[in-house]
């Protein structure tokens, strides 16, 4: 992996870690960071060695607290715009990665720091969590996806509530509305998202990054188009090794030995 300012990497078993690493500024998105996400996302891609991927916050405090608002105060409208198709782009390839992305949410997720995590396939958080769409305290709307992302999380009810009072909401809140999936002592965090990652990279690989795929395009297009999509993604698995050894396994009553062909 090539070096980077405003991200760290470190990756252990099968599992990247990226830690947004700007505490100074609680880890605010800034354009620097934004391209690195975006060459970062790249590299793991074609990274083999990574199987599944974490992305987390820099110090104790914040996951991410939005966009950075010292650069975004002086831009025009075509630069905004420019701006937010750029972070877009990013965040849809987070989302499309072909491999399972679990946020690990330990402080502020706020406006860019909750729709970051909500391109992410799986959210935990810390119980010092707090997730927000602050922006229109800001006189903008939410521009990396939030007014998208989180109506399809949470129903348009609870999203625009969110969206026009800008309220922050505590992890325990963003689990009962089925923004998080689990929510863990801080401590904890870090050790329950590698346990999901560890138990998802025991199931046959391919046939989870056909899930994935399934479940993104679904979304997009009406239910015949995505359970046709469906149909020929199982057709595909049975292509696989994984497919003959998961079923073999099940047959002789053994535990299964994937190998992600
Ligand atoms: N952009 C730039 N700097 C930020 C920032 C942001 N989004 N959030 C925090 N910071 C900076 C602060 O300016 C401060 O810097 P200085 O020490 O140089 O003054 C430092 O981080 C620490 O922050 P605070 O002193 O404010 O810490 P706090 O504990 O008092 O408050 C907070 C924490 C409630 C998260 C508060 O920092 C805050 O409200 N931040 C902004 C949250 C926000 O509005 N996010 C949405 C941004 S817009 C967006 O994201 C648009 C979009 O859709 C893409």
């Amino acid at each position: 992996m090539s070096t980077y300012e405003n991200l760290l990497f470190e990756s252990e078993d099968g599992i990247g870690i990226v830690t947004i690493n700007r505490p100074k500024a609680l880890n605010a998105l800034n354009a620097a960071t934004i391209h690195e996400l975006d060459r970062m996302f790249d590299e793991l891609a074609q990274n083999d060695a990574v199987k599944t991927v974490i992305i987390t916050g820099g110090g104790e405090k914040s996951f991410v607290a939005g966009a950075d608002i010292t650069e975004m105060q002086k831009m025009s409208a075509v630069e905004g715009r420019n701006w937010a198709k750029l972070a877009q782009a990013v965040f849809s390839k987070i989302e499309n990665l072909p491999k399972p992305v679990i946020a690990a949410v330990n402080g502020y997720a706020l406006g860019g720091g909750c729709e970051i995590s909500m391109a992410c396939d799986i959210r935990i958080a810390s119980e010092k969590a707090k997730f927000g769409q602050p922006e229109v305290s800001l006189g903008i709307p939410p521009g990396f996806g939030g007014t998208q992302r989180l109506a399809r999380l949470v129903g348009k009810g609870r999203a625009k509530e969110l969206l026009f009072t800008g309220d922050m909401i505590d992890a325990a809140e963003a689990y009962r509305i089925g923004l998080v999936n689990k929510v863990t002592v801080p401590a904890e965090l870090l050790n329950t998202a590698k346990a999901m990652a560890q138990k998802i990279m025991s199931r046959a690989p391919v046939a989870v990054q056909v899930c994935k795929a399934a479940v993104n395009e679904g979304l997009d297009v009406d239910l015949k188009t995505g359970i046709a999509y469906e149909a020929e993604v199982f057709g595909l698995c049975f292509a696989t090794d994984d497919q003959k050894e998961g079923m073999t396994a099940f047959v002789e009553k053994r535990p299964p030995n994937f190998t992600g062909k």
